[in-house]
């Protein structure tokens, strides 16, 4: 079995305190084996914020898998934000930052969406480097067919009806077909601040998408909260961990058999891509 903790836009700077105070008994209770990191981890990406950030980081058990979010650029200060946008995030986070998690039952990448300026008005928007996904995607080819295959990124490449934000990312939809065609089976994510699970609607998202809520002050009608995902030999089940002011409590979101998971990928002849793609890697 393997235990999955899904963390997004904690914001330090205006980080939940009461429930960060909780948050070590529950994360003994559930024993993660990973801890995944969906962006967003500072307000204003500022030195004080990320040091902070840092201490966390720091007290959280087992390996951990990261991306930067929008926020996690420096926001007063524009020469550092267009000519080292993720200096302070590099210097502070990576040390933490495990890179690639992979055990028998899943294996998780990250990739970065989040931009320190931009060619248009909103820089917060997400963008996905296609080139970075086609690296990504041999990694998860060379770790074989039989782990489930997850992408942590800060900016959803879809966003259901509900979400309180609605700006597509970059290169979204074209991201999820790739990933699909990949047999990628879930985008991990955070960004709009609200749990949720978006199955797979083809000529949609294609693959699975899990957003965990915040651990921040900043929230849009919902409890602070974050994601408990477990994947063991034969399901996976998605659990929100929510904190109602006094004590984190569970919800479960999604559960699905991983062979009914396993049909959603694209069969026979994606096998098939994938043992070229193996040969050509030696
Ligand atoms: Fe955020």
């Amino acid at each position: 079995m393997t235990s999955i903790l899904q963390f997004a836009d904690i914001h330090f700077g205006v980080e939940d305190t009461a429930a960060l105070a909780q948050l070590e008994a529950v994360i003994d209770r559930l024993q993660p084996d990973v801890s995944v990191i969906s962006g967003d981890i500072t307000q204003s990406g500022s030195e004080e914020e990320f040091e902070a950030a840092a201490k966390w980081l720091g007290g959280l058990p087992g390996p951990k898998i990261i991306c930067p979010g929008n926020h996690d650029t420096p926001m007063y200060g524009i020469i550092d934000r267009v000519v080292r946008p993720f200096d302070r995030y590099s210097d502070y986070i990576d040390p933490h930052d495990d890179g690639e998690f992979m055990d028998d039952n899943v294996v998780i990448q990250s990739m970065n969406t989040a931009r320190g300026v931009q060619m248009k008005l909103d820089w917060s928007v997400g963008v996905v480097d296609m080139d970075e996904l086609e690296q990504i995607i041999t990694r998860f080819h060379q770790a074989g067919p039989d782990r489930l295959r997850f992408l942590n990124v800060h900016h959803p490449f879809v966003y259901p009806p509900e979400a309180p934000l609605q700006k597509e990312t970059d290169n979204g939809p074209e991201a999820l077909a790739r990933l699909a065609d990949a047999n990628c089976d879930a985008v991990l994510s955070g960004h709009v601040h609200i749990p949720f699970v978006v199955e797979r609607e083809p000529g949609g998202s294609e693959l699975l998408s899990v957003s965990a809520g915040t651990l921040s002050t900043r929230r849009r009608g919902n409890d602070a909260a974050f994601n408990h995902i477990v994947v063991d030999a034969d399901e996976i089940a998605i659990r929100m961990v929510s904190f109602d002011g006094t004590e984190f409590l569970d919800s479960e979101m999604f559960r699905k058999r991983r062979d009914e998971l396993s049909e959603w990928r694209r069969g026979a002849g994606a096998m098939r891509k994938e043992a070229v793609v193996l040969d050509t890697q030696g």
